[in-house]
């Protein structure tokens, strides 16, 4: 997956640096309401530039990320060496269909989507199962995404745009979602970059598409149980729990579905 978004990630890091205190309280709650063993070892598949990974270890947990980006890994195993986290935070390349651990984690998280890039029936199982060896029985895997439009309206659409800055760096972000699919169950985004780079003294702006899966609770819940795992619970960004009968669409944003390996 040759993506610029995710092949710089300095400039990555900087777009998604906003506060997380918020959705670190809301895992940490999760772990002691829903898991039946302490939560010590987390598992982070697709941890892009370590925005969870670093904040989890200063939390006192050992935490182990993976992602399929040789400079995203190498940009976070640099951050984790320079606040002197190693050994309580781990780094390694792995893709999100076949990375597993045996039994080793307590829980693990996916956020921002980003099961989204696993596309087909079979991607996604074989991901669901590998995260399920690698946990302990008991333990549980929360994964953030946003199920597919009740009434898709693409042409009004508005974009999402934000600026960040950080050390002298200021990058301007948009998302844009296409056009959706629904019997093929794929989303068709559009991410545009524009990067002005003091430190660098470089500016320039990049555009690209970004294919991902059309998510249908009901997919989310079979694939997860073949996968190993039983759906606990489902929650929305402001962290308030939605019953499991609920009907979910992508009106109601991303959110959040808490599973566990009984
Ligand atoms: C939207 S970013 C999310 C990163 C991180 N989870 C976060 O919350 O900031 C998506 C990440 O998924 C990674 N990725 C995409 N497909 C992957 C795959 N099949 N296996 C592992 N990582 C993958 C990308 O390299 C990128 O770092």
């Amino acid at each position: 997956m040759e993506k610029k978004l995710y092949y710089l990630p300095v400039y990555y890091d900087t777009a998604f640096s906003y506060d997380i205190t918020g959705e670190l309280n809301f895992f940490i709650a999760c772990f002691e309401a829903y898991a039946d063993i302490e939560v010590s070892r987390i598992l982070e598949p697709a941890c892009g530039s370590g925005r969870l990974l670093l904040p989890l270890a200063e939390r006192g947990y050992h935490v182990l990320g993976y992602d399929i980006s040789e400079e995203m890994v190498a940009y976070t195993r640099d951050k984790i060496a320079q606040v002197g986290l190693n050994g309580r935070a781990e780094v390694v390349l792995g893709d999100m269909r076949t990375r597993e651990f045996k039994e080793t984690f307590d829980a693990a998280l996916n956020l921002l989507n980003t099961i989204g890039y696993l596309l087909s029936d079979a991607d996604i199982l074989r991901h669901f199962k590998a995260v399920s060896r690698s946990l302990r029985r008991g333990g549980i895997y929360i994964v953030e995404l946003a199920c597919a439009p009740a009434h898709p309206r693409t042409q009004e659409q508005p974009e999402d745009t934000w600026t960040a800055e950080r050390d002298g760096v200021t990058v301007q972000t948009t998302w844009h979602t296409e056009r959706y699919d629904y019997a093929r169950k794929r989303k068709y985004n559009i991410c545009k970059m524009h990067v002005m780079d003091g430190i660098q003294k470089k500016q320039f702006m990049f555009i690209e598409p970004h294919i991902l899966r059309l998510w249908f609770a009901e997919d989310v819940k079979r694939l997860s149980a073949a996968g190993g795992f039983v759906l606990k619970a489902i929650y929305n960004q402001g962290f308030d729990r939605i019953p499991l009968d609920a009907p979910l669409n992508g009106e109601l944003g991303n959110l959040y579905f808490v599973l566990k390996k009984e």
